[in-house]
């Protein structure tokens, strides 16, 4: 179903390397989860180490899955790979973009070969559609442009300056994001996500929800209930009542100049994994952890038993049946599922009151009503007229019945159910990064404020320099004025 891909390369690469009988002075660094998060949490291990090679830890990563990347993954719909989980990067998306180039992969611009300008957008509510710009199928540049007007126009029309504000509102979210991006110098090491979103000044918005920010923003009503509302069902599956800080996050994803990786995103695993000296363990699933005096014993379901110094958990724990002794306790929580579906195939214009597939628009998103099977189809690939990929994310399974009755013609559907990311409610509770005051990490605590590759990075980074200063001391890490850089309630524990 999800690709596999050129994994068995990989693995042959890694699994020499495992264990050459591990001098009793180097510390081992287990991470659960091979995803962008633990990926980059090695990576950033390696890149801030800075102490004596006789102690620079061994990095164990154990992913159940048979291939590494997570949430970031492929799918194969008539012979062509198409992102099945996240697919999209902000241009603000900084350790993504050094991953790349670190990497030498190739970047793509999703919109490249169908011109953002040119795709059109329709919002349905069930029976119309209640806004529909133009599509253009001319390649005449002038015609392009003047639909692009025309259509920007549109939207002026039917949300006036409330779209303007909505544009300030995200990029006021992601200039505070950006302090995470600040030198390490100056930028503190965090133990709670709580102390990490109020440095950045984005601690409130998870502590209401996306309608109440942006209604004191100033937006008007249909704008939150349309378009903001239609945003935030494709992205994260939910409404705008979910928290303002990921509902922000949704929003920004929705802007221009958004980019992927060609040949798919969990390249930044893979070779992040490949350059960090790790002895990476597929088809390993831990079941337990346990704390025994000197360090952590996982086991896993194939019955191996792995030693580790330092443990960090690099996947959500919501609906994870991992046993812990002694027992942690973190803020009871859902994920929400996105079921997304890729047919191959043709939509029934019929099914939306449309007499031709031409009328159809390329992103058909909708608004909130629990009548709607759907919260979006996509126009993946047009490879004619009469081939056509596409995505449909939706909160339950399309059933083939429903599916009958939206397309009128299917020659491939694959399905996945993701537990995709959060569930968005306002006031947000968080898990701390530091899960039993030893050296049990969290690196998803802080997914319970948005869910991104890039937000996945940043919080590796933080646990990155956490594990360092708290296991290895400060003088492991190569930036010495650290010690006194962190804000109250956010000292240091150097009790190694
Ligand atoms: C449909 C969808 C669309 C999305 N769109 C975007 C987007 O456009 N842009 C964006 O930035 N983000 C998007 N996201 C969110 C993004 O995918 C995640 O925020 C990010 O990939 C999370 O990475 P992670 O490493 O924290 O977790 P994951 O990628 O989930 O990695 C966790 C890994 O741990 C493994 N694992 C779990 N339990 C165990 C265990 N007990 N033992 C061993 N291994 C274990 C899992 O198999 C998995 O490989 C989307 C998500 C979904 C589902
Ligand atoms: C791993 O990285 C090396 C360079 O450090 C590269 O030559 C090799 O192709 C990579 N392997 C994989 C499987 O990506
Ligand atoms: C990305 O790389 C550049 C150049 O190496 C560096 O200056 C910058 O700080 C890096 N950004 C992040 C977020 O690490
Ligand atoms: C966050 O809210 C608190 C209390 O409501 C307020 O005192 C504080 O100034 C707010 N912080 C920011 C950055 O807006
Ligand atoms: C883990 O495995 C070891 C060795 O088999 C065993 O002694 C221990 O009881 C197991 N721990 C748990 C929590 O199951
Ligand atoms: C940090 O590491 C770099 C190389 O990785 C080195 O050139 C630099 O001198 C180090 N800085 C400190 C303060 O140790």
């Amino acid at each position: 179903m999800i690709s596999p891909l050129i994994f068995s390369l990989l693995i042959l690469s890694q699994a020499q390397e495992s264990s050459p009988s591990p001098a009793e002075s180097k510390p081992t660094v287990c991470i659960i989860g091979s995803g962008i998060g633990g990926s980059s949490l090695a990576h950033f291990l390696r890149h801030y180490y800075n102490s004596e090679e006789a102690k620079r830890p061994r990095i164990q990563i154990f992913e159940r899955n048979s291939v590494v990347g997570g949430r970031m993954a492929t799918v194969n719909v008539a012979k062509e790979s198409f992102e099945a989980g996240a697919s999209i990067l902000h241009p603000k998306n900084y350790h993504a973009l050094n991953f790349t180039k670190y990497l030498n992969l190739k970047l793509k611009n999703p919109s490249l070969s169908k011109s953002k300008d040119s795709l059109s957008l329709g919002i349905w509510n069930g029976k119309k559609f209640i806004l529909k710009t133009f599509n253009v199928n001319s390649q005449n540049p002038l015609l392009r442009k003047m639909v692009s007007l025309a259509n920007s126009l549109l939207i002026f029309v039917r949300y006036g300056f409330s779209i303007l504000k909505m544009d300030d509102f995200v990029e006021s979210a992601v200039g505070k994001f950006l302090k995470y991006y600040e030198s390490v110098e100056t930028r503190p090491v965090f133990e709670s996500v709580d102390g990490m979103l109020k440095w950045a000044g984005l601690y409130n918005f998870t502590k209401r929800s996306l309608l109440e920010e942006l209604t004191d923003a100033g937006l008007s009503y249909s704008l939150i209930q349309e378009l903001v509302t239609v945003i935030t069902r494709i992205n994260y599956g939910q409404s705008a009542c979910m928290s303002g800080l990921a509902g922000a996050v949704s929003l920004a994803g929705s802007g221009g100049g958004l980019w992927s990786i060609e040949g798919g995103n969990w390249q930044m695993a893979a070779g992040l994994i490949n350059r960090s000296d790790v002895a990476l363990h597929l088809h390993e699933e831990i079941k337990s952890i346990s704390h025994l005096t000197e360090y952590y014993e996982l086991n896993s379901t194939t019955g191996n038993t792995f030693k580790c110094e330092v443990t960090a958990i690099a996947t959500p724990l919501d609906e994870e049946n991992i046993q812990f002794t002694p027992p942690i306790s973190i803020p009871e929580r859902k994920l929400q599922h996105t079921h997304a579906t890729f047919v191959r195939g043709l939509l029934d214009p019929a099914y939306f009151g449309l007499g031709d597939l031409s009328e159809i628009p390329d992103l058909v998103g909708t608004i909130e009503d629990p009548e709607l099977p759907f919260s979006s189809i996509s126009i993946l690939k047009k490879n004619s007229d009469k081939d056509i990929t596409y995505k449909i994310f939706s909160r339950k399974p399309m059933a083939d019945t429903l599916l009958y009755s939206i397309f009128s013609e299917r020659k491939e559907t694959i399905r996945i159910d993701w537990g995709a990311y959060p569930h968005y409610q306002a006031p947000e509770l968080f898990a701390p990064f530091i899960l039993d005051g030893q050296h049990l990490y969290y690196v998803n605590a802080f997914e319970n404020a948005a869910s991104t590759m890039e937000t996945s990075a940043v919080a590796a980074e933080n646990v990155a320099r956490l594990i360092l200063s708290r296991f290895f001391g400060d003088d492991s890490l190569n930036f010495s004025s650290l010690k006194n850089s962190s804000p109250a309630g956010e000292g240091l524990h150097l009790d190694l």
